[in-house]
């Protein structure tokens, strides 16, 4: 199904052209210095440069996370917030959380309506649903700490980019045009993204000269270029006027958190992610934990136990996540107890290996929703630093607000909280007292950015945008690197399956399975087993085996890898 290495060029355009035929392309390159796989290739292309010009995979990274918010507007971002995993050439592993905070004038019940219920559009589409933006803070911590360059130097493309624009490809000016009718609410929003009101085409130049001017300043001053000064004024003024929350001591007073990261073993092979307020590899841990005893390699990719025992690993993970699930810095996550190996056998003692469970009879172990417009890209340099990053303005283009003067567009991440327990958000993940929206919490996020070493060196470096179904396409790519040994292309590419609990439905991309399996799914008791087309996920990856760097962007998307 997949054609062996392309070149980028050669595989953007077959993707373009036979997407509409059921065929896609990975991106795949090969290098034995770096690499980086993100979601634009013109931000993969960056991240190599700064490599090439004696920067590390940190330098990288954060390269790629400012270009990003130039050519890829609906994921990339200032205006949002994200994670970092970072394993150091000395085998050292942080991770890094510039999740968006809830502004201190937030609280528990401001997005209900007079009857209770959740207000969709005021947590999605309205200031309100912006949480107080991390991504900038986080960069530059990331830099400051573990960078060698400049935040002029790794800055540079990025503003070059904005200043003096890029072609458009068919991608991203569809994705303006289909987005246009909320653009067009914004007078700030509408004036960036058509050309004085008409759509963009396919090879026009789009330059971003406010965002340029926000990004110069964080260039020229540091985290005070956006939390202080022009850029701060812009976003409070934005609120001031449009009923938002946000304010200077918010701005001011967000803090980037460095938390003791996730780690699991599965199979000999140590597994590295994000601890809360991501709920990623928490979850990603307790699947790996269930499915450990049994022998997924031999089972096969794609049968029908394989599929079966994801399954009830993914809903009972996924019932947890609801209940225990949250910010730690306001709520007691269970987390050491949530991943140990114990607790996975106890939780999966009830699965019956003929017979589907009902998710109605499956609680949270005793004693939440998000977007799919998240965007994840990984970084591998010559020194075996590897960097991991997810970051997101939650739905697509956030909530469709630029901050005029500013040129960036703000998130609406606000909608990750629980904003009435039991009521499913955007994601239709539930979420419950732990996840509530109280001032100065991080809402919990799903994203996982994820890195598997082997016998002491970095196998896999991996994560996805998807909302709640982040963690399953995680858990995808990891399985089939170390069950069913694929390669990173493969790994990247091969259908998936999912299941979050609630709603109680097996939904899988076109070939996850055959029909037999499918059919005998069914006769186990699978419900609402639907076939999703392609599209779970965009799962930027990395795989370092024999001194090859191999990066591949996921052929769902137009993204692209770049290597030397
Ligand atoms: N907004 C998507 C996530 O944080 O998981």
């Amino acid at each position: 199904m997949f054609k062996p290495i392309l070149t980028r060029s050669i595989a953007v355009l077959l993707v373009v052209l036979l997407s509409g035929s059921g065929q896609l392309f990975a991106n795949t390159v090969t290098g034995e210095n770096g690499a980086v796989a993100s979601r634009s290739a013109l931000a993969s292309d960056v991240g190599v440069e700064i490599l090439k010009q004696g920067g590390n995979a940190i330098d990288a990274a954060v390269a790629v996370g400012f270009a990003l918010a130039v050519t890829y507007p609906s994921a990339g971002n200032i205006g949002g917030g994200g994670f970092m995993v970072v394993r150091l050439a000395n085998g050292e592993v942080l991770a890094q959380d510039h999740r968006e905070k809830a502004p201190l004038a937030a609280s528990t019940d401001m997005f209900l309506d007079a009857n209770g219920d959740v207000d969709r559009e005021l947590s999605l589409f309205s200031l309100q649903a912006s949480g107080v933006p991390g991504s900038v803070a986080g960069m530059l911590d990331a830099l400051e700490k573990y960078g060698t360059m400049t935040r002029q130097e790794v800055m540079a493309p990025a503003i070059r980019l904005a200043e003096e624009g890029f072609a458009l490809n068919a991608d991203l000016a569809g994705d303006f045009n289909d987005t246009m009718p909320y653009f067009q609410r914004h007078e700030a929003s509408q004036a960036i993204f058509s050309k004085n009101g008409s759509p963009y085409q396919a090879g026009d130049l789009f330059v971003q000269k406010d965002l340029a001017e926000s990004l110069k300043r964080v260039s020229e001053q540091g985290r005070d270029g956006f939390y202080k000064g022009p850029t701060a004024d812009m976003i409070v003024a934005e609120m001031q006027r449009n009923g938002g929350l946000i304010s200077h001591e918010d701005l001011e007073s967000y803090d980037v958190v460095w938390r003791t990261p996730m780690r699991g073993d599965y199979r000999g092979h140590e597994i590295w992610s994000m601890p809360p307020p991501s709920s990623g590899g928490v979850v990603l841990l307790q699947i790996l934990n269930m499915l450990e005893p049994h022998d997924i390699g031999v089972l096969g990719w794609g049968s029908t136990r394989t599929v079966h025992l994801t399954v009830e690993a993914l809903r009972r993970a996924y019932a947890d996540r609801a209940e225990h699930l949250g910010d730690p810095d306001f709520y007691p996550v269970p987390v050491e107890k949530l991943i140990s190996k114990d607790y996975a056998r106890e939780r999966f003692a009830d699965m019956n290996p003929a017979a589907a469970s009902d998710s109605e009879q499956i609680f949270a172990g005793n004693w939440n929703t998000e977007s799919t417009e998240t965007t994840h890209y990984s970084v591998v340099d010559a020194d075996g630093n590897a960097v991991s990053v997810t970051t997101t303005l939650n739905g697509s283009y956030g909530n469709r607000i630029v901050v005029p003067g500013a040129g960036f567009l703000l998130n609406n991440e606000m909608d990750d909280f629980s904003a009435k327990p039991g009521a499913p958000n955007m994601y239709g993940l539930l979420g419950g007292e732990a996840n509530k929206i109280e001032p100065g919490k991080r809402m919990l996020s799903s994203m996982t950015p994820t890195i598997v070493v082997k016998d002491g060196q970095t196998l896999l470096v991996t994560g996805s945008p998807g909302g709640s179904t982040i963690i399953n396409t995680v858990l995808h790519v990891v399985m089939n690197v170390i069950d069913h040994g694929m390669g990173v292309e493969e790994a990247v590419a091969k259908p998936r399956f999912y299941h979050q609990w609630k709603p109680d439905v097996v939904r899988y991309e076109t070939d996850s399975f055959s029909a037999e399996t499918k059919a005998e799914l069914e006769a186990m008791g699978h419900r609402g087993l639907t076939d999703s087309g392609y599209g779970y996920g965009d799962a930027n990856s990395i795989v370092i085996r024999d001194g090859q760097i191999e990066a591949t962007s996921d052929p769902r998307s137009v993204g692209g890898a770049s290597a030397y």
